[in-house]
Order: structure tokens, then C-alpha cells, then sequence
């Protein structure tokens, strides 16, 4: 008897087990089945399925059918009708698009229809279409707002480390858009279709920089050698300032400048401390070597002062007295060569 009921339980459990995963099964086929995300002119940042479409699930198609409808073979199901219907009303804009990236998201065939050509931005055409072309049944980019724009962009562009910031980004909350930068159909530069190609793009708003770049020593982004997105990123970061970067936002400098990274043997604290700014000013100026001070003498003689001359300042030693006291003595760094830190010599003559 006890063994009855047990395979009895087992047998219920089992029942309820193939229930509730068919229920799912079928449930999540409805829920790939785009659910014409943009149809409303509201955004749709959320990439989980279910929670659009709990009206979809109680008219889930047969499960014969539901893997039909996720393939592009069957793209006018939920009023998407594809690119190559819109082609043939917008045949210039159809081949421009054809010859960027985005012409890759037709082969999308797990985002469905949703995710794919002309519709993949705009939402879906069928009404539009049907309409002959009715503009008020068609997602524009033109009076969106920045929050609806970069939605949209964001269904596809979310993840990886160059946007996880995008969202809260300076430039998203001050209203520059994806679109400020980029442009899908416009855009006048071979990579990463954007509207200008660098720095003009962003001089464009960031005029007081350009200045910066043309002070007597700087970084020759105006040369094309290096670029504003090097150091930065546009689509923001977690750190201050954009830039791409640890707190002190050296991490970018050793990008290029790796024989300051260390670690040495003997640092020169400020540089692992304070950073390579708390010396350089980063985009350029007056000094050479972009130092913050006209002299190198004086930027030393800030913290190693010479008013106590063997006693230590602030961390920093004073400068020993058997050095000439006169402010304008040889270049410091004529004798302390390696002054970013050293692996031989404790006062980085070597
Ligand atoms: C039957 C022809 C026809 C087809 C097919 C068609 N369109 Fe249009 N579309 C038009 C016309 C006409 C206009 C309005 C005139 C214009 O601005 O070019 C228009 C305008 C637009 C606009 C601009 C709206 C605006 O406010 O300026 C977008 C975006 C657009 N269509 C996207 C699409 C997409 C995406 C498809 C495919 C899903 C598509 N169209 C298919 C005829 C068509
Ligand atoms: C990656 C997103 C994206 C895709 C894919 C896309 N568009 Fe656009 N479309 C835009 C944006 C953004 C604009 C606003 C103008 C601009 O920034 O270039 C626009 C504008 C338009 C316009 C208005 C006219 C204009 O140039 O301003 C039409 C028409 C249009 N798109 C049709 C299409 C058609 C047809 C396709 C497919 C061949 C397509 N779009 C694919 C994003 C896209
Ligand atoms: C339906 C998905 C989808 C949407 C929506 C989408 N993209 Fe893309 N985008 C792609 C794919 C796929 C690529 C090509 C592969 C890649 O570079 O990741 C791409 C590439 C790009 C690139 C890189 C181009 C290059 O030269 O490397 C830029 C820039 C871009 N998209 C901007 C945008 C902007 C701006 C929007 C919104 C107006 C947008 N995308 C909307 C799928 C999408
Ligand atoms: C302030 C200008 C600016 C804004 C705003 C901006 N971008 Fe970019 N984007 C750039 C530049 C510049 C590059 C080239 C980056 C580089 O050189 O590494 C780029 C690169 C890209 C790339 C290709 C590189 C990659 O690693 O994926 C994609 C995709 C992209 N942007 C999408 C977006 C999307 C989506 C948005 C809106 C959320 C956006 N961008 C907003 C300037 C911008
Ligand atoms: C060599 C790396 C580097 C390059 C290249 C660079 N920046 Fe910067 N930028 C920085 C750093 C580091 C800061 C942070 C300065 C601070 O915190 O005081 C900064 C700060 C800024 C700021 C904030 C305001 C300010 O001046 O402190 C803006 C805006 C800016 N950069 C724009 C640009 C633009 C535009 C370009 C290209 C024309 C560019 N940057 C190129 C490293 C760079
Ligand atoms: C359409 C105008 C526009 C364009 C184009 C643009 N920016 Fe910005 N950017 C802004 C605005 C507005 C802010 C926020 C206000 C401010 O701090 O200046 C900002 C903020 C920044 C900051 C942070 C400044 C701070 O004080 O923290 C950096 C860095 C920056 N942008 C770099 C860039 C770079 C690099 C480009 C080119 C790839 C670029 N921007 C293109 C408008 C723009
Ligand atoms: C994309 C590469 C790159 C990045 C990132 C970079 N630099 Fe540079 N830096 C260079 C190049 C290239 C030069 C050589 C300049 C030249 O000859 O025009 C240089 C030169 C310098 C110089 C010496 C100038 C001189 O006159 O000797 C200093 C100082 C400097 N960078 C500091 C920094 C700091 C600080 C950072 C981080 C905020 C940084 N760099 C990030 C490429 C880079
Ligand atoms: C304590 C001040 C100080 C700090 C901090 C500092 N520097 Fe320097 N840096 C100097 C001085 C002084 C010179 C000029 C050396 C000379 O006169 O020969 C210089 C020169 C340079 C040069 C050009 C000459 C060379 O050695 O290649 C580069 C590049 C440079 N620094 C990068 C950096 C980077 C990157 C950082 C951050 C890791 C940094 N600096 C931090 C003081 C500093
Ligand atoms: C922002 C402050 C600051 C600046 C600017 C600075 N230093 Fe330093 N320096 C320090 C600190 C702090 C130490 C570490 C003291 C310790 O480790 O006890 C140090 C250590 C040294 C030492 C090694 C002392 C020893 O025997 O341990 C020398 C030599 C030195 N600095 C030279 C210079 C020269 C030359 C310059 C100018 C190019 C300079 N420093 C700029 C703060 C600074
Ligand atoms: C002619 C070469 C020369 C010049 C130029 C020079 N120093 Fe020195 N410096 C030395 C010598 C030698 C020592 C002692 C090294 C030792 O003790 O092993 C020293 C030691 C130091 C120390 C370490 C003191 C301690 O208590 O450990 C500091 C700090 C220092 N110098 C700063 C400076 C500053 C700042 C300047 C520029 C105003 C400067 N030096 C210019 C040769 C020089």
C-alpha cells in the first residue's frame, strides 16, 4: 500500500512537472514572437520577453507553428513585413543602409523579425505600408527624445563594456543622443557611422578643448595621431569625466604609456598616488612636456621644499640642503632622469 501511494505521488508529480514545462514551453514560444515592441512609440529597453507579452501567451499559435514564425521566412506575422518591402518605396535609403553594418541584423534569425532590417529601428511597417506610406504609422527619429532614441539603439547596443554606461551617461542625461553622434543612414565616415568624423564631432559642442589642443605641447588629436575617444568614452563611463579609467584615471595613460606603469622597484609617490595629472595637464599647454608648471624646478619644489631642507614636508622630503637653494639650480631631472619611478636606484638617477 505505502508503495502505491508512493508511485501514485510520483506519477502526480511527474504530471505536474510535464504541465507546468510545457506551459513554459509553449509561453516562451509566444514570447519570442516579437511583440511588436515599438507599435505604441514607447521605448523598449527590456530584453526579457515575458514581460512584454502576457496578453500574447493566452493566444499562443500551436507549437507547430511557433518556430515558423521566429524565422525570417514568415516575417509579416506580427505586422513586420521586412526590408525588402520597404525597398521598394525606399530604394536609395535601402542601399545606402545595405552597404553599413546594419544590413548584418537581416541574419539575426533568433531576435525575429523585430530585430531585423528597416524594422529593427523603426518597429513594425505593415500599417505604414498598407497606408501607402502613412508617416504617422511609422516610428521617426525626428522629434523622439533622447530617452526614446537611445532605447531604441540599446535593444541591440546594451551590452559589452563601451555602453553599459550609456544609459546614465553625461551626454545621455545633457539630451545628446545616440543620433547626435551617429547616423544609420547619413553618416560621413567609413567606421562607426558617425555624422562628423573626430575631434570635429566633438568640437562640434566641446569647443573650449580645441584651444587645449593647440597650446605649444599637447597631444596631437588635432593631427589625427590620437583621438578624443582614446581617453574617453562617449558613451560614459563609471568614473568622472568620461574617461576611461581607474579613480586616479591613469588606467588610460598606460594605454600608450606603458613604460610609466610600473611597478617599480622604487616609486615616485605622487605618480602612484595623486596620478600622471597631479604633474601633466592631459590635453595640452603653455609648458613642455604638458607639465602643470613652467619650470620643472618649481613642480618638485612644491612638495620637496627647500625652507626645511632635511625635514620631511608633507610626506615628501625636503630638498637636502647640499643643493644649491637657488630656485632655478640645474634641472632637477638632469640627475633624478627616471623621475616616474625607478627599479635601480631609491632617488631615480637610473
Ligand atoms: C508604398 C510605399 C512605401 C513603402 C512600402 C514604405 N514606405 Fe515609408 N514612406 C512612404 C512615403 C510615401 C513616405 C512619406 C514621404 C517621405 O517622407 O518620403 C514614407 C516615409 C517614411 C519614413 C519617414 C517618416 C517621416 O516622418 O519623415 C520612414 C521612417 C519610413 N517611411 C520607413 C519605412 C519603412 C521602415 C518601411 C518598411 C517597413 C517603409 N517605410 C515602407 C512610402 C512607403
Ligand atoms: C540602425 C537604425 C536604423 C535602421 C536599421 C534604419 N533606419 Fe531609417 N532612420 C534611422 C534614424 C536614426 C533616422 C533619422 C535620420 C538619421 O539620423 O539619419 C532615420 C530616418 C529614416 C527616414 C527619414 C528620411 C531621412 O533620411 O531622414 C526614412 C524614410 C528611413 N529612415 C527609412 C529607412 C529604411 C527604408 C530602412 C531600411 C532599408 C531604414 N530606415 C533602416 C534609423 C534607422
Ligand atoms: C536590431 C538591432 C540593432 C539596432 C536596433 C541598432 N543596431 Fe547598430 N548594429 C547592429 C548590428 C548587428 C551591428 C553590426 C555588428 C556590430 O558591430 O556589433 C551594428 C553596428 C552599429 C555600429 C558600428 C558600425 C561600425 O562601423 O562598426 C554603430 C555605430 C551602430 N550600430 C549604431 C546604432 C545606432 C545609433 C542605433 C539606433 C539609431 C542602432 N545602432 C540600432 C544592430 C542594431
Ligand atoms: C558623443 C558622441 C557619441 C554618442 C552620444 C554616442 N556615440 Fe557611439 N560612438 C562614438 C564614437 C566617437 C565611436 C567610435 C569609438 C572609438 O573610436 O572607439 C562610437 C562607437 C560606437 C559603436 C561601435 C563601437 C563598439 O565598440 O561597439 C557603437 C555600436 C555605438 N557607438 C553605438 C552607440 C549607441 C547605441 C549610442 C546611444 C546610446 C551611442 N553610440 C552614442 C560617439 C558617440
Ligand atoms: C590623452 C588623453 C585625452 C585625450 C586624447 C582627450 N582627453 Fe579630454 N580629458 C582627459 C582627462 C584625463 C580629463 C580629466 C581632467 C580632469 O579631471 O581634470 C579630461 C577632461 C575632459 C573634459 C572635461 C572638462 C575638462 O577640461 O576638464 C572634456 C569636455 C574633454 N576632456 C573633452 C575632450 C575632447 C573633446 C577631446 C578630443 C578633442 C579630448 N577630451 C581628448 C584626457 C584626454
Ligand atoms: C551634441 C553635442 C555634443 C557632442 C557632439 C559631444 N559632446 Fe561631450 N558633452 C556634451 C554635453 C552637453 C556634456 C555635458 C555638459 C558638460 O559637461 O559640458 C558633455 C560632456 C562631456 C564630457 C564630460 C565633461 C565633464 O565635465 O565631466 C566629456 C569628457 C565629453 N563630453 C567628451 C566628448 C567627446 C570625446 C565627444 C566626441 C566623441 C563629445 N563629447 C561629443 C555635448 C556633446
Ligand atoms: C592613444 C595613446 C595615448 C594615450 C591614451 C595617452 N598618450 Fe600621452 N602621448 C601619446 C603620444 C603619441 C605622445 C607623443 C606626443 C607627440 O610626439 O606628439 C604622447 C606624449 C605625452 C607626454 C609628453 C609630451 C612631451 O612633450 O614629451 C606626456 C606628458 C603625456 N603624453 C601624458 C599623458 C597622460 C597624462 C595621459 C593620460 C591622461 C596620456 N598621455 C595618454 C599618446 C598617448
Ligand atoms: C611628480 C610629477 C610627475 C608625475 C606624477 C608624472 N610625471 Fe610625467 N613627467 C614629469 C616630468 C618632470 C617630466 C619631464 C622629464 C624631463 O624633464 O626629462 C615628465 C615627462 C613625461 C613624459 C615625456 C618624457 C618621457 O619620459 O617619456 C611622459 C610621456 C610622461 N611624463 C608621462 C607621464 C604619465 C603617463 C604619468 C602617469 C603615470 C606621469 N607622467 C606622471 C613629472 C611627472
Ligand atoms: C605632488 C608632490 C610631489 C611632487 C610634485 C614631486 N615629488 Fe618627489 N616625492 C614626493 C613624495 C611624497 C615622495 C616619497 C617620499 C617617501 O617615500 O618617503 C617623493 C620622493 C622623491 C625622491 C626620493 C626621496 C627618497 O630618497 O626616498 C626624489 C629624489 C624626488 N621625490 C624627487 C622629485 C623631483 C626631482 C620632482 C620634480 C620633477 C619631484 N620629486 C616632484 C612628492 C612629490
Ligand atoms: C647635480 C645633480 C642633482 C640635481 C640637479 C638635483 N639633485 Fe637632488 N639629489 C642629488 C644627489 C646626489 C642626492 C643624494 C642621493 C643619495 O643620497 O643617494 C639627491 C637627493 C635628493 C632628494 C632626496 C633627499 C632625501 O632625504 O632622501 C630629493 C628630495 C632631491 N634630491 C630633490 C631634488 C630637487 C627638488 C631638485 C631640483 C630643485 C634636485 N634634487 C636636483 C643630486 C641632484
Amino acid at each position: 500500500m505505502p508503495r502505491v501511494g508512493k508511485s501514485v505521488r510520483l506519477f502526480a508529480s511527474c504530471l505536474i512537472v510535464i504541465t507546468v514545462l510545457s506551459v513554459f514551453l509553449i509561453s516562451s514560444f509566444a514570447a519570442r514572437q516579437p511583440p511588436a515592441p515599438f507599435a505604441d512609440g514607447t521605448s523598449q529597453t527590456s530584453q526579457s520577453p515575458a514581460a512584454n507579452t502576457p496578453p500574447a501567451a493566452a493566444t499562443a499559435p500551436p507549437r507547430t507553428n511557433a518556430p515558423a514564425a521566429s524565422t525570417p521566412s514568415a516575417p509579416a506575422a506580427q505586422g513586420y513585413v521586412g526590408a525588402e518591402t520597404c525597398k521598394t518605396c525606399h530604394a536609395k535609403i535601402y542601399d545606402g543602409w545595405a552597404n553599413t553594418p546594419h544590413w548584418q541584423t537581416t541574419l539575426d534569425t533568433k531576435g525575429g523579425p523585430s530585430h531585423q532590417g528597416c524594422e529593427g529601428c523603426h518597429g513594425p511597417g505593415a500599417e505604414h505600408v498598407a497606408g501607402g506610406g502613412d508617416v504617422s504609422k511609422i516610428f521617426t527619429f525626428k522629434n523622439a527624445s533622447t530617452k526614446e532614441i537611445n532605447a531604441r539603439c540599446m535593444t541591440c547596443h546594451a551590452s559589452g563594456a563601451q555602453h553599459m554606461n550609456a544609459i546614465n551617461s553625461l551626454h545621455t542625461q545633457n539630451n545628446v543622443s545616440c543620433i547626435s553622434c551617429h547616423s544609420p543612414h547619413n553618416a560621413t565616415t567609413k567606421d562607426f557611422l558617425l555624422v562628423k568624423k573626430q575631434p570635429e564631432l566633438c568640437y562640434s559642442c566641446h569647443l573650449q578643448q580645441k584651444s587645449q589642443f593647440e597650446m605649444p605641447f599637447h597631444h596631437r588629436v588635432n593631427e589625427g595621431l590620437v583621438k578624443c575617444s582614446d581617453c574617453h568614452n562617449p558613451h560614459g563611463t563609471a568614473g568622472p569625466k568620461q574617461v576611461r579609467t581607474s579613480s586616479t584615471q591613469d588606467q588610460v595613460c598606460f594605454t600608450c604609456h606603458t613604460d610609466k606603469q610600473g611597478p617599480f622597484v622604487f616609486e615616485h609617490e605622487p605618480v602612484k598616488i595623486e596620478g600622471c595629472q597631479s604633474c601633466h595637464i592631459p590635453h595640452g599647454g603653455a609648458n613642455p612636456h604638458m607639465l602643470r608648471v613652467s619650470n620643472v624646478n618649481l613642480l618638485c619644489l612644491q612638495c620637496h621644499t627647500n625652507s626645511a631642507p632635511n625635514g620631511k614636508t608633507g610626506g615628501a622630503p625636503g630638498t637636502p640642503s647640499f643643493h644649491s637653494q637657488q630656485t632655478f639650480f640645474k634641472a632637477c631631472t638632469l640627475c633624478h632622469i627616471q623621475i616616474h619611478g625607478s627599479n635601480f636606484d631609491p632617488t631615480y638617477f637610473k
